[in-house]
């Protein structure tokens, strides 16, 4: 490709004719020799690769290793050789970490102290949910906490806060415009991407590369041609009316996070546990739905709250309830040249309750995830609305749940009246995720703890109640 331009622990960075699929890792280690940052897992998991990114919308925690060059054109990155100051002195959470003992081996140290500097430049005190996605096999994550904590009542170093001016007044208007060649192309609007598509039908697309990063690092395949979606401002916003919610494709899980702390609750706490800090801060909504995943967490919800899917091909648009879009796995109603743009739902009275079962609480891929959104008129169910993911080839609506219960008395009778009504809607698979046994009964208990805490009744498996 052309041209891109970043800045490295504040220092400018042009790079020309690179090929698309090279991650930030192998570049930082490999090129540069900045080998503080750690290869793990080289899959988004464990967090030791983590670097700060910081563009106009503020820093944030990323993986390095599914962090593809061309994503940083006109960002700042800071590894973790940047976070001391210039003079060697040590960062809060440096300090903190040598008194309270935070390393042992140490191979998880740079991702921890990298993360727990932009929560602390970001001024989260939620240290589990922060550090949630890097893994420490030795010292145990109690004295890391605990050095966190000592390190937020500190300030924020002069230095941790250059990144950001520098991309307003160094980067901004001075980087070369986007654009690329033939095989690698990064849209500034949305009609250019639609243009650009048309005559590259056979191109990828990339948003977060939650995914395609492990195309490239566990599958060593070679993409091209490809778009990078994440300089397209009004592709990235979520726009929330008196009508309705509008989430352009390339919202992170991170934006769908805040966005929905106030409006549906329940599906930003599912969110929380969706991969980790720095897997929700790439991953885009738009991913997660056109990789037509049978396990993708957000669908189901976005279904039970009555989704629209909103697809563009060219000039032309088009729109589907957003269950039409997944036809059977690995396949869904998408066009050569057409793309998700954004998907949309009516604003609502807050009935959704999203329940993820996953072998392990944090940052684990859906056994089961199922999304209710009920309504109750009278003591009678008037409408349901129920999307489940890890229980059929996609995403898919307990239609026949659903029938059984609307019209009928909101009573745990009615349940158990509906228990036949499952095997018609689905046929769950055994995996390594879960068996087939397990993910019908824990999907026709979810209905019951939905029904249990519509009355009040506890359903919190994080709630020790006397
Ligand atoms: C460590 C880790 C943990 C994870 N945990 C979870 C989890 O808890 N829950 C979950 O659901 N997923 C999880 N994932 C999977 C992944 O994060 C999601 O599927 C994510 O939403 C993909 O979004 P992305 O923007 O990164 O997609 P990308 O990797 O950029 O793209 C994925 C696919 O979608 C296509 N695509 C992207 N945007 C568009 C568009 N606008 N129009 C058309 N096609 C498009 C791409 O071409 C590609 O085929 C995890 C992944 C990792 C690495
Ligand atoms: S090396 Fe494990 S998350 Fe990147
Ligand atoms: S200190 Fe050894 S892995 Fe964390």
């Amino acid at each position: 490709m052309s041209e891109i331009a970043f800045l490295l622990n504040g220092d400018p960075v042009v790079l020309t004719d690179l090929a698309p699929t090279i991650t930030l890792l192998d570049w930082l280690r490999e090129t540069r020799g900045l080998t503080g940052t750690k290869e793990g897992c080289n899959e988004g998991d464990c967090g030791a690769c983590t670097v700060m990114v910081t563009g106009n919308d503020g820093a944030r925690a990323l993986n390095a290793c599914i962090l593809l060059l061309p994503q940083l054109h006109g960002k700042a990155v800071r590894t973790v050789e940047g976070i001391a100051g210039p003079d060697g002195a040590l960062h809060p959470v440096q300090r903190e970490m040598i008194d309270h003992h935070g390393s042992q081996c140490g191979f998880c140290t740079p991702g921890f102290i990298v993360s727990m500097a932009v929560a602390h430049l970001n001024g989260r005190t939620d240290h589990n949910d922060q550090l949630a996605g890097n893994l420490c096999r030795c010292t145990g994550y109690a004295p890391i906490i605990r050095a966190s904590e000592a390190a937020a009542t500190q300030p924020v170093p002069d230095w941790m806060e250059e990144d950001a001016n520098k991309v307003a007044t160094v980067l901004t208007g001075d980087i070369p415009p986007a654009g690329g060649d033939d095989q690698t192309f990064l849209p500034e609007t949305i009609a250019d991407l639609a243009a650009w598509y048309l005559d590259h039908p056979d191109a990828t697309l990339i948003g977060g590369a939650t995914d395609v990063g492990l195309w490239v690092t566990k599958q060593l395949r070679e993409l091209r041609p490809v778009a990078f979606l994440n300089r397209i401002d009004e592709m990235r916003r979520i726009d929330i009316t008196d009508d309705g919610v509008r989430i352009g494709a390339g919202a992170t899980l991170s934006q769908l996070h805040a966005a929905m702390g106030d409006l549906h609750p329940s599906l930003a706490e599912m969110i929380r546990r969706y991969g980790s800090v720095q897997v929700r801060n790439a991953a885009t909504v738009g991913g997660n739905i056109a990789n037509g995943s049978p396990i993708g967490d957000s669908p189901p919800a976005l279904i039970a709250l009555g989704a629209t899917l909103h697809l563009r091909r060219g000039d032309t648009l088009r729109a589907m309830p957003l269950e039409a879009f997944f036809l059977s796995y690995g396949k869904q109603d998408r066009q050569p040249g057409e793309f998700v743009e954004a998907v949309s739902f009516p604003r609502q009275p807050d009935r959704l309750r999203c329940y993820k079962l996953s072998k392990r609480f944090d940052q684990d891929i859906s056994a089961v995830c199922g999304a209710f959104n009920i309504t109750v008129d009278d003591g009678s169910v008037t409408a349901a609305r129920i999307a489940f993911g890890g229980m059929a080839g996609t995403p898919k609506r307990a239609s026949a749940v659903e029938a059984a219960i609307t019209g009928q008395p909101w009573t745990a009778d009615t349940i158990d009246a509906a228990w036949d009504a499952w095997a018609q809607d689905f046929t769950p698979l055994s995996d390594m995720r879960a068996s087939a046994d397990y993910r019908m009964e824990t999907a026709r208990n979810m209905l019951m703890r939905y029904f249990l805490d519509s009355i009040g009744g506890v359903t919190s498996v994080l709630e020790v109640h006397p």
